[in-house]
C-alpha cells in the first residue's frame, strides 16, 4: 500500500483506496470459501457490485483527468483493459476458476493503481479537477445505489454477455 504520498489521507484517491481495502478483504473471504468448498453466491454478488461501482468511479472520474495530463495514456489504457477483463471473468457468475483468476488480476491491478498511478497524479491535478472527480464519484454512486434499490427498472443493464452493455463509459 502507498503510505507516503498522501493519496490515502483524503479526497477521491482516499475513497478509491478505501474501496481497494474492501475489495481485497472480500477477495480473501472469497478465496477462503472456495478453499473450503463453500457456497460463494452472496459474497460474489457483494464483490462484483462493489467492483463494478469502483471501476465506474475510476473510469468517469480519475482516469479522464489523468488522460488530460497526456503523460500516462498507456497506463490508463492498460487499467481500463483490465477492468474489461475483470468484467468478463466475473460475467458468468461465481465460477471458481474465473473468480480465482479475477482475484489474482485485481490484486495486481490495485497495486498498479496505488503504487504507480495515485502517487503520480496526486500533485499533478488541480483542485478543480479533484472537485470534478468527487462529483463524478457521487454521480456514479447515486446511479449504482439507485439501481440496487430498484433492480427491475433497468432490466438490460446487468446482462454480462457483452462488454457493450456496461452502464459507464469505458474509454
Ligand atoms: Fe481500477
Ligand atoms: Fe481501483
Amino acid at each position: 500500500m502507498c503510505d507516503y504520498c498522501g493519496c490515502r489521507e483524503s479526497g477521491p484517491t482516499a475513497e478509491l483506496a478505501a474501496e481497494h481495502v474492501k475489495l481485497q478483504l472480500l477477495s480473501e473471504r472469497l478465496k477462503a470459501r472456495l478453499d473450503a468448498k463453500e457456497d460463494i453466491s452472496d459474497l460474489f454478488t457483494e464483490f462484483t457490485a462493489l467492483l463494478e461501482m469502483h471501476a465506474a468511479k475510476e473510469e468517469v472520474g480519475l482516469f479522464p483527468k489523468v488522460n488530460g495530463l497526456k503523460v500516462m495514456d498507456d497506463q490508463i489504457a492498460q487499467l481500463i483493459a483490465e477492468h474489461e477483463q475483470l468484467h468478463e471473468q466475473l460475467g458468468s457468475g461465481p465460477v471458481e476458476r474465473d473468480v480465482r483468476a479475477a482475484i489474482k488480476l485485481l490484486s495486481q491491478h490495485i497495486d498498479d493503481e496505488e503504487f504507480d498511478l495515485f502517487p503520480h497524479v496526486i500533485h499533478a491535478l488541480d483542485p478543480e479537477d479533484w472537485d470534478e472527480i468527487e462529483l463524478a464519484h457521487r454521480a456514479v454512486e447515486s446511479v449504482f445505489l439507485e439501481d440496487a434499490a430498484h433492480p427491475h427498472d433497468h432490466p438490460h443493464d446487468h446482462t454480462h454477455d457483452s462488454g457493450t452493455k456496461r452502464r459507464h463509459p469505458s474509454g
